[in-house]
C-alpha cells in the first residue's frame, strides 16, 4: 500500500512525458521497459533515461495502407532504412533490443506480470488503442505502470486519422473496473499528453 501511494503521488507530480524515466526510476520500476510504436527511436531513447535493465522497442516499421498504423506514410523501402538504422545503434547498446511485428502479435512473446512499464504510441484510433491497452495491460507487473501517448490530440499531424485515445482509455478503465484513482494525465503542457495506468496488486 506504501509502495501504491508512493507511486501514484509521483506519477501525479509529472509535467511532461520527458520526465516518466526519473519518475520510474525514483519508484524502483526501471528494470524492464517496453515502448509499442518505436518509429525513430526518439521516446525509446528516452526510457534509457530510466536506467534500465532492458528498453524493448516493439513496432512493424510496415507501409500499410491503414493510415493509423503507418502515419508518416513513408514506402516500405523508407521503413526498413529506419528499422536498420535503429537495429545497428540496437547493437551496441545491450539494454536496447528490437521486435519488429505486429503489437497484437509480439505481445504474446511476453510472459504475464513481465514488465515494469509498458508506453503506448502506435495506432491511436479508439479502436487500436482499446486493443494494445488489451495486448499489454497483462505483460505489466503488478506495482507497473500501462502508459501511452497523445492523450489530447484529436487527429494525427496531416488530419488524416481520428484519435480515440482519451475515450479507449476511459473505455478501458470503465470495462476493467480500474480505480479512476489509478488513472493519471499530463495534459497540455508542451505535449500531446499522456496517460498512465497504476497497476495496483489484484489487477
Ligand atoms: C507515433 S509513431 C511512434 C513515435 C515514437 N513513440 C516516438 O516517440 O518517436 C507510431 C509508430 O507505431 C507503429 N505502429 C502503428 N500501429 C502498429 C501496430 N499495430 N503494431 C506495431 N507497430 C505499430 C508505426 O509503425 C509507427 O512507427
Amino acid at each position: 500500500m506504501e509502495i501504491t501511494m508512493r507511486t501514484l503521488e509521483a506519477m501525479k507530480k509529472l509535467t511532461l512525458r520527458q520526465e516518466i524515466p526519473q519518475m520510474l526510476k525514483e519508484c524502483g520500476i526501471n528494470q524492464y521497459l517496453i515502448e509499442v510504436g518505436v518509429r525513430w527511436g526518439f521516446g525509446l531513447r528516452n526510457l534509457l533515461q530510466a536506467d534500465p535493465t532492458l528498453v524493448i522497442g516493439v513496432d512493424h516499421w510496415n507501409a500499410t495502407r491503414n493510415p493509423a498504423q503507418n502515419d508518416t506514410n513513408l514506402t516500405q523501402p523508407q521503413l526498413n532504412d529506419m528499422y536498420s538504422r535503429l537495429f545497428h545503434e540496437s547493437l551496441f547498446d545491450s539494454r536496447i533490443r528490437l521486435l519488429r511485428g505486429k503489437s497484437g502479435d509480439v505481445c504474446k512473446w511476453f510472459p504475464r506480470l513481465w514488465a515494469d512499464f509498458v508506453y503506448i504510441d502506435a495506432d491511436h484510433t479508439h479502436e487500436g488503442c482499446l486493443a494494445d491497452m488489451a495486448y499489454w495491460w497483462d505483460v505489466v507487473a503488478r506495482g507497473g505502470i500501462l502508459a501511452g501517448h497523445d492523450y489530447n490530440l484529436a487527429t494525427n499531424k496531416n488530419g488524416k486519422v481520428d484519435f480515440g485515445v482519451q475515450t479507449a482509455v476511459r473505455q478501458f478503465i470503465e470495462d476493467r473496473k480500474i480505480s479512476s484513482d489509478c488513472l493519471v494525465t499530463i495534459e497540455n503542457k508542451g505535449d500531446s499528453g499522456s496517460w498512465l495506468i497504476y497497476k495496483i496488486n489484484g489487477e
